[in-house]
């Protein structure tokens, strides 16, 4: 198969962990013979700095024009303060999203056996979480009227949905669920909002024509608390965008390390996959960031193009890394590797894996 994936490395660590996700990409090239081509574009704070744009022109037209965006890392700390939001590295972000209508982000949470001991939750609360968010991307009130008035002491953001907007994504899920163990959960808080009300409405509708899809109702101040109290009683989640990015922050923490969790965010033409963690300026050159997240976002890169098999081995591989302890200090502090080892090893994998499956 031909892949052109635009690359999008990002701030901070972005660049390192997204190297090691190419090197994995290209051992799976190697081993099943495919073809991808990468073409690298600036974003973020990179973007602001070198044409005074999040998301310059030319990123968006690489984008457009991509089968798949790989994107590493937003932020910089440099431009917290920028009075103009317009001007801020997350805007290149937010833009890109709502430019290409990625309006399914998905993120799955899993409980990695070797890491149990790492997770701040108790083993026996922990164990057996697996589960997908489905988040999502590009409406409510991220991008809802925003205004201030009476000289700046008064302000609003309006969180807005309509019918196409929770069906689209909500098809999505129940797809997700009747592959999965077959249980929804949307998450809302229709007892205070009318959008909530909205949204219970459609997904029960949708919900008729997926009958095998259990679905249930959960209030999101009382998911908040299930997600600790009883994680591995989700399968799949579907909310909306606020409260998709409020969640899957607390959801992240739940492995242990936030370093192991990718995303992919889904729109109708254009498909963009990221790690979930952000730019950790401060780890930036050391060799210590964990790339895992950024190798298991290829991999739902090349399940979106249905390479299961490929996919596949890049999951053993980083099962086996986690196993053997090749790990970054986010896993283990005392451990001996860093980003590019941890990279190296999953490559190497790849290709063994292949000489393995063809001698
Ligand atoms: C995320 C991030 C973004 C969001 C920020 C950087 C704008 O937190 O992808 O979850 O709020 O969506
Ligand atoms: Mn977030």
């Amino acid at each position: 198969m031909n892949l052109k994936i635009a690359v999008l490395p990002g701030d901070g660590i972005g660049p390192e962990v997204i190297q090691q996700a190419i090197r994995c990409l290209e051992a799976i090239e190697e081993s099943f013979d495919h073809t991808f081509s990468y073409k690298e574009a600036a974003v973020g704070a990179l973007g602001i700095e070198t044409v005074n744009d999040p998301l310059p022109q030319k990123t968006l037209e690489l984008c457009k024009n991509s089968d798949a965006i790989l994107f590493g890392a937003i932020g910089n700390r440099q431009f917290d303060h920028n009075l103009d939001t317009r001007l801020r590295p997350e805007h290149g972000l937010l833009k890109l999203r709502k430019e290409l209508d990625l309006f399914a982000n998905i993120r799955p949470v899993k409980a990695y056996k070797p890491l149990y001991d790492r997770s701040p939750l108790k083993k026996h609360i922990v164990e057996n979480t697996d589960f997908i968010i489905y988040r999502e991307l590009t409406g409510g009130i991220y991008f809802g009227e925003k205004k201030t008035w009476d000289q700046g002491r008064k302000a609003s953001d309006v969180c807005e949905y309509s019918e196409k907007e929770i069906s689209r994504i909500a098809h999505l899920a129940f797809k997700s669920a009747r592959n999965r163990r077959k249980k929804l959960t949307l998450i809302d808080k229709a007892n205070v909002l009318e959008s909530s009300l909205l949204w219970r409405r459609v997904v029960s509708a949708i919900g008729e024509s997926y009958p095998e899809v259990n679905l249930e109702f959960c209030y999101v101040d009382h998911a908040a608390m299930r997600l600790v109290l009883q994680p591995n009683s989700f399968d799949v989640i579907l909310t909306d965008n606020m409260f998709g990015d409020i969640l899957s922050d607390e959801a992240s923490v739940i492995s242990g390390t936030i370093g192991l969790l990718p995303s992919a965010s889904i729109g109708a033409k254009n498909v963009l996959f990221e790690p979930i963690h952000g730019s950790f300026s401060t780890a930036k050159g050391k060799n210590i960031a964990n790339p895992i997240a950024a190798i298991l976002s290829a991999a739902m890169l090349l399940e979106h193009f249905s390479l299961f098999e490929e996919a596949m081995v890049i999951r053993e591989g980083v099962d086996r890394a986690l196993t053997k302890g090749i790990v970054t200090p986010d896993v283990n502090n005392k451990t001996k590797y860093g980003t590019s080892h941890v990279g190296d090893f999953i490559a190497d994998f790849i290709v063994d894996h292949h000489d393995e499956v063809t001698m």
